[in-house]
């Protein structure tokens, strides 16, 4: 008798300890899921240029670049030195900066201990150079691919695309910014690091002097984290010595979502989007930018200056645990007592995207929910839309489940035709490869496949929250001539676990 007592006192208390103890991690998740650095931010390194990458050019006009990944250790403000990851370095990578019409290539090496990819984030080019999981190099492995540049001056970028590893390799510091130029000469600063600056801005969180890359149990979103770096300085002033500065921005981020704005609110122009200039400046004093999406900006600056770039809660929803309710310091920026003069701003750009009046040659719904699309999580041996060369599409994608997704998609740039059930707003009026879906919403773009066929070798399209993307939230579509099509391609167990892309066979049908 008395032993059954004690062994249900017993059990009462496992269960009030263990209901007692998950109350408190939910509340101290509550506690711990909201994060304001605005005003506690000491703005006292100078912002950190990535080198532009060296090149050469042999007789036959091919740019040649070469990038190492690399383990290494950086310092990011925590005392003590941090492990990263980086390219030709300890922590992110040089500029690649090429011109329309050139041919490049890159000598990629990998000095990693594991298996990752390169992805040319926004570029137009043939899907067997594209860096997707289908293009892994091994450690000690070297990837060379080459193309040539066909689309107009734009902020692109780079980074790792490993199958179910991008998040980690991105946070670890492999990212980098791949600019290109054309002939369109608009009167905008153009000077790499003298009135032109990349901007890459990521959040990190850390456990000691260590990246923490565990994320809590309700953050579906993934990692988010309380230190914000630019261009991987913490805490980073800019010091501005022209009238105008022109900022391109890259949200290189995991998981968040930024509503970026200047402490005094002052009003600045965005210029340009993901794929080049928009059509014209479009003034504003806030601005929102969802992971993989670049805006370049033209900012006015006071002789004497000091403004304070921020984030404001960027999704309206409040939700703590996807950062909808952060409220971020990111960069200061300073101006000198005397300011050499800039160029006043241009009111046309470049031509607006004109795919409106295309005849449709197929018309899509892809709809994103939790980590899979409406073809099921990502299989690398599924292919979920072929796609046809020289034809335009419309996708109407659509968030599904009401969590934070964006959408985007390897190869191509889209024009965004209707947003949330209206026309775009005017910074989405230009090209794009990476747009957000509001919760609940859908989103029609409109894009059109040219100059590469493969049906043996799939792009991408996905969620560009990485840890959505890895648990798989994205799907494989390929562009194909006219009666060709391609279901299935088989993944060895190798080349499903990134090893190689040789092992792939593919089954390939004609249709007459
Ligand atoms: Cu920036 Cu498929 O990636
Ligand atoms: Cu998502």
């Amino acid at each position: 008798m008395r032993t059954a007592i004690k062994l249900v006192i017993a059990l009462g208390t496992v269960v009030v300890l263990t209901v007692g103890g998950f109350a408190a991690y939910i509340a101290w998740s509550f506690a711990q899921s909201s994060i304001d650095t605005v005003g506690k931010v000491d703005f006292d390194r100078p912002l950190v240029i990535p080198p532009l990458a060296e090149s050469t050019v042999d007789p036959s006009g091919v740019r040649t670049f070469d990038l190492t990944m690399q383990a290494g250790e950086s310092d990011l403000g925590r005392g003590a030195p941090t492990p990263t990851w980086g390219f030709n370095g300890s922590f992110l990578g040089p500029t690649l900066r090429a011109t329309r019409g050139e041919q490049v290539r890159v000598n990629v090496t990998s000095r990693l201990g594991e298996t990752s990819t390169v992805h040319w984030h926004g570029m137009h080019l043939p899907a067997s150079m594209d860096g997707g999981p289908r293009q892994p190099i091994q450690p000690g492995g070297r990837w060379s691919p080459h193309w040539t540049i066909d689309q107009p001056a734009a902020t692109l970028w780079y980074h790792p695309h490993p199958h179910g590893e991008t998040a980690k390799h991105v946070y670890r510091g492999l990212a980098g910014m791949f600019l290109l130029d054309d002939a369109n000469d608009v009167a905008l600063p153009k000077t790499y690091g003298v009135d032109d600056f990349p901007i890459m801005v990521q959040d990190k969180a850390f456990d000691g002097n260590q990246l923490d890359e565990s994320h809590g149990l309700f953050q579906s979103t993934g990692i988010l984290g309380d230190t914000v770096l630019v261009n991987g300085t913490p805490g980073a002033f800019l010091q501005a010595t022209t009238e105008r500065v022109r900022l391109r921005v890259l949200n290189g981020s995991n998981a968040r979502v930024y509503r970026f704005h200047f402490d005094d609110n002052r009003r600045y122009a965005v210029v340009a989007s993901d794929g080049g200039l928009l059509p014209r400046p479009v003034l504003t004093d806030e601005l929102l930018l969802s992971p993989g999406e670049r805006a370049e900006i033209v900012v006015d600056v006071r002789p004497g200056d000091r403004t304070v770039l921020q984030s404001a809660p960027p999704t309206g929803d409040g939700n703590r645990f996807t950062g909808g309710s952060d409220r971020l310091d990111i960069l200061e920026l300073r101006g000198a007592t005397t300011l050499a003069p800039s160029p006043p701003l241009p009111s046309e750009l470049a031509p607006a995207p004109d795919l409106a009046d295309d005849v449709i040659g197929a018309t899509r719904s892809i709809s994103l929910s939790g980590t899979r699309t409406n073809f099921g999580k990502m299989d690398m041996g599924r292919v979920d839309i072929v796609s046809t060369l020289d034809t335009t599409e419309s996708w109407t994608v659509t968030n599904a489940d009401g969590q934070v997704h964006n959408f985007h998609i390897h190869d191509v740039q889209f024009q965004v035709i209707r947003y949330a059930g209206g026309p775009p707003p005017a910074v989405l009026a230009g090209w794009k490869d990476t747009v957000l879906i509001p919760n609940g919403a859908s989103v029609e773009l409109r894009m059109r496949f040219t100059d590469f066929a493969d049906t043996q070798s799939p792009y991408m399209f996905h969620c560009h929250l990485l840890r959505h993307e890895d648990e798989g939230l994205m799907g494989q579509f390929v562009v194909a001539r006219p009666g060709e099509t391609a279901d299935r391609i088989e993944v060895s167990d190798h080349a499903d676990h990134g090893a190689g892309a040789a092992a792939e066979k593919r089954t390939t049908r004609h249709t007459h």
